[in-house]
């Protein structure tokens, strides 16, 4: 069975209780669920992993080449800021779908940029948790399209 990796970053292990008027009163283990059970619908396996800490994300990355067969990654407020995950993210050839529960487009301005964007396969934002099966749906397509 091919496999899918779930990574989120910083703070988002506290969804649920953090600013429930910009992230909705859904928990990480709510995502997880929901992106387990998108990719079993369509015969793939889910990995989730969830870290505060920036060299773990990257060590995460860096393992999945080989291992999976595409990435749904919400990078938090790394996206704004790292250089390392974003050169993790080009190092590899397995394709990364950025994911933002919230729309960064329509917050304060640092938000608007992302590190990540231009090395990623797509983006979802603003969608709430719905976002994390938008993408699941559209990697998969993309796995499915280009024979991987
Ligand atoms: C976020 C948006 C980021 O700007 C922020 O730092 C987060 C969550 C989102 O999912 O909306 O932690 O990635």
């Amino acid at each position: 069975m091919k496999r899918l990796l779930l990574l989120n970053g910083p703070n988002l292990n506290l969804l649920g209780q953090r600013e429930p008027e910009t992230y909705g009163s859904q928990t990480l283990e709510d995502i997880v669920q929901l992106v387990t059970d998108t990719a079993d619908e369509l015969n793939y396996e889910l990995t989730a992993f969830q870290s505060n800490h920036e060299g773990e994300l990257i060590d995460q990355i860096q393992n999945a080449e080989g291992n999976v067969s595409g990435i749904i990654f919400n990078p938090a407020a790394y996206t704004h800021t790292s250089v390392a995950i974003r050169d993790a993210v080009s190092a590899i050839s397995v394709p990364v779908i950025e994911v933002h529960i919230s729309n960064v487009h329509n917050r304060e301005e640092f938000r608007r940029h992302s590190m990540i964007a231009p090395v990623s396969a797509g983006q979802v934002i603003g969608f709430g948790i719905d976002g994390y099966r938008l993408a699941v749906l559209g990697i998969i397509k993309k796995i499915e399209s280009e024979g991987r």
